[in-house]
């Protein structure tokens, strides 16, 4: 079968994103860029590469976002699954396949995996204690419960991993646990559920973690630290309505941890691919490279319970040889954070700057490496103008520019070399091999550094032999140079796929690129290039400063789209109180108006459609308050709005004004006035 394939197989995996809300620049920077650039090194290199995804759409936090938009689970993450696709592939990240953990597939191989555990004696079952809130009637899932890490003492930790020391918790473990709903002290209660039994893979995981020497070594040794302070089995099953069934009549109702089946679909995702394909994938699998890339949060999940898996499942599937972690993302030397605002979105990005620049920056910063990178605009601002523009755009345009303008667009024969064309050529024969050594172990910023330092270099030559002078030798620079523009071209190809697609057709090259014909001086004497047109343009001082201006009002909107959700809990003694400003509580425009029309919104159980009489004008309103209150209940109530809060789309349709109305844990309340007041009345 193997012989089928190409010689070297490799299978990149990237981490996969949940299917809850927007990629930022966080995701990019750790996973998907390097794995990006990676995989495309592969292709060019002519290895058989794929590089596989998918969305990981199990999970109570996307259950809970479900419901809150009224949708359901399922058309909530083929929403994210379709938009995290397209903002990938404008970023020039291409996967040969994006799938997703909900697939009949990845399902399929889930129970699979879970039935092969089970007869190799790797799953328990045992009665757990689960926490449970009397005052909210509900079972709490991990990040219902919030509390002290057992490990390192942090506080407001949720109760299945410590963010502060990187640590899993098993349920049950955290320390002084709240209800995060209503703060509550949960109670336990009763549930039967099933553990993978990691603990007894300690001796096999510390072998693999020693005996694989391609694995990152500043991660192996915590790695094996944890497994010295001892491992703990893994409860994999949830008393939630949304994951991958445990296929079993006595587990009705309950489904795997998204841990369980999540990493599952690296290998099932890449059987699809193949099988549309006519492939065996399995083959193909067993024979190739594999690459996990991750961010540095999830290494407890891939050097540990992900090995020890396929360990238990015989390995069927071969184990990864490589699981490159990178760090976490600073803006401007703060932490990334999406809830606080701190954060740039990869579309907010795309929709200002061309992709190849994001995909220059990050991959000039980000090290092979757990340590931290640290994005900062003024940073941007410099290596975009001063290396991709300056430097590398700068030589590209200024050879081809002036092949055009002075030789037709004609590459010259060469003169014969004297000492300095012999040292430029020999330059342009070995950058190949400098940049690939390090773009094999995997250091994409140290590769690219040579890159620009050969351009560099290629500056310096053209400087030096001065083509536009005539003089001797010009014939020569332009031979030269023109071929390392081609080399350039190549080499740069896995980081700006865009503009060395435009380039390679400024080159007026036919062939596609391929790595090995890098530092190959093979553009030859009479060959003709196009008219160039600027590949990279500089940035603006106002470009930038408008992205940090927005920087600090998204914070500020956060901050307050927090302070709401903060208000839908009860009051509690000594709670913190943002102070407002009067003026600005002055400029929402509060009404009473009469409910004109009510009726139910097709698909949404939460939602209900009204129109609002607020005074001889009619507005409309998609209100979550269908489980509350029924359309013929609301009909010719009067009821109190926000009539000047900028519109929004709820479930595809606009609302434009807000209902008021009292939360009490699961009650809720529209406010009315107690008399009889017109429509339109002003409320202050
Ligand atoms: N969705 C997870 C996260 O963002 C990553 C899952 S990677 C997988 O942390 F391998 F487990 F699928
Ligand atoms: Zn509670």
């Amino acid at each position: 079968m193997s012989s089928r394939f190409k010689d070297r197989k490799v299978v990149v995996t990237s981490a996969l994103p949940y299917a809850n809300g927007e990629l930022h620049l966080g995701h990019i920077v750790s996973t998907y860029l390097p794995a990006d650039i990676f995989t495309r090194y592969c292709r060019l290199k002519g290895y058989d590469a794929v590089h596989i995804c998918a969305t990981d759409d199990y999970g109570t936090p996307i259950l809970i976002r479900s419901e809150q938009e009224g949708k359901t689970p399922e058309e909530y993450v083929e929403y994210w699954n379709k938009k995290d696709l397209e903002d990938f592939t404008d970023l020039g990240i291409i996967f040969d396949y994006f799938y997703k953990t909900s697939s009949q597939e990845n399902i399929d191989l889930t129970q699979y995996v879970f039935r092969r555990l089970s007869e190799n004696g790797h799953i328990d079952r045992r009665m757990v204690l689960q926490p449970y809130c009397e005052n909210d009637r509900k079972f709490l899932p991990d990040r219902y419960v919030i509390g002290v890490c057992p490990h390192c003492g942090a506080t407001d930790q949720y109760s299945d991993g410590c963010e502060k020391c990187g640590r899993t918790l098993q349920p049950g473990e955290i320390k002084s646990p709240r209800c995060a709903i209503c703060g509550r002290t949960p109670v336990q209660k009763q549930s039967e559920h099933f553990f993978f039994k990691l603990s007894s893979f300690s001796q096999r995981l510390k072998t693999w973690l020693t005996e694989n020497k391609n694995l990152q070594n500043e991660v192996k040794n915590y790695v094996l630290r944890w497994i010295q302070d001892g491992l703990k089995d893994w409860d994999i099953t949830r008393d939630i309505p949304w994951g991958v069934p445990i296929p079993l009549p006595e587990a009705e109702g309950k489904v795997f941890y998204g841990w369980f089946d999540n990493h599952l679909c690296y290998i099932s995702s890449t059987l699809t691919y193949f099988k549309k394909k006519r492939i065996d994938g399995k083959a193909f699998w067993n024979s190739a490279e594999i690459y996990h890339y991750i961010g540095k949060d999830i290494v407890y999940h891939h050097y540990l319970f992900l090995p020890a898996m396929r360990m238990g499942a015989d390995e069927e599937y071969k184990l990864p040889d490589f699981i490159p972690a990178r760090g976490h993302l600073m803006l401007q030397g703060s932490k990334f954070s999406k809830s606080r605002g701190w954060y740039v979105s990869l579309r907010d990005f795309l929709n200002n700057f061309p992709a190849d620049y994001l995909r220059y920056y990050l991959a000039t910063i980000t090290p092979y490496s757990q340590s931290d990178v640290n994005f900062d605009w003024n940073d941007f601002h410099a290596r975009i103008n001063n290396e991709l523009v300056a430097n590398i755009g700068n030589f590209i345009h200024r050879t081809l520019n002036f092949l055009s303008s002075r030789h037709h667009g004609e590459v010259p024969a060469p003169e014969e070399y004297d000492d300095t064309d012999r040292a430029f050529e020999d330059q342009i024969l070995t950058i190949r091999e400098k940049v690939e050594k390090h773009l094999e172990s995997n250091d994409l910023d140290r590769a690219l550094k040579k890159i620009i330092d050969f351009s560099a270099a290629c500056n310096r030559y053209f400087q030096q032999r001065e083509p536009w002078k005539g003089g001797k030798g010009s014939r020569t620079c332009l031979y030269l140079s023109v071929n390392a523009v081609k080399t350039i071209a190549i080499l740069l190809d896995p980081y700006l796929s865009f503009s060395i697609e435009e380039l390679w057709r400024q080159l007026n090259q036919k062939e596609p690129r391929t790595w090995n014909s890098a530092s190959q001086i093979d553009i030859e004497p009479g060959h003709k290039v196009s008219r160039p047109k600027i590949l990279f343009r500089k940035l603006e001082e106002a470009e930038i400063q408008k992205q940090k201006d927005n920087l600090v009002k998204s914070e500020s909107r956060d901050q307050a789209s927090k302070e709401k959700l903060l208000a839908r809990h009860p009051f509690k003694k000594g709670a913190k109180l943002t102070e407002v400003p009067f003026e600005e509580f002055t400029r929402l425009d509060f009404r009473i108006g009469r409910v004109v029309e009510a009726e139910r919104l097709e698909g949404s159980n939460k939602l209900l459609k009204l129109q609002i009489d607020i005074g001889g004008e009619r507005r409309q309103s998609i209100a979550g308050v269908a489980e509350q209150y029924t359309p013929e209940e609301l009909k010719n109530r009067l009821v109190a709005v926000i009539v000047n809060l900028k519109q929004r789309k709820v479930f595809g349709e606009v609302s434009e004004v807000m209902l008021l109305a009292a939360l009490d844990k699961d009650k809720m309340s529209l406010l009315n006035p107690d008399k009889e007041v017109s429509e339109g009345s002003k409320v202050s």
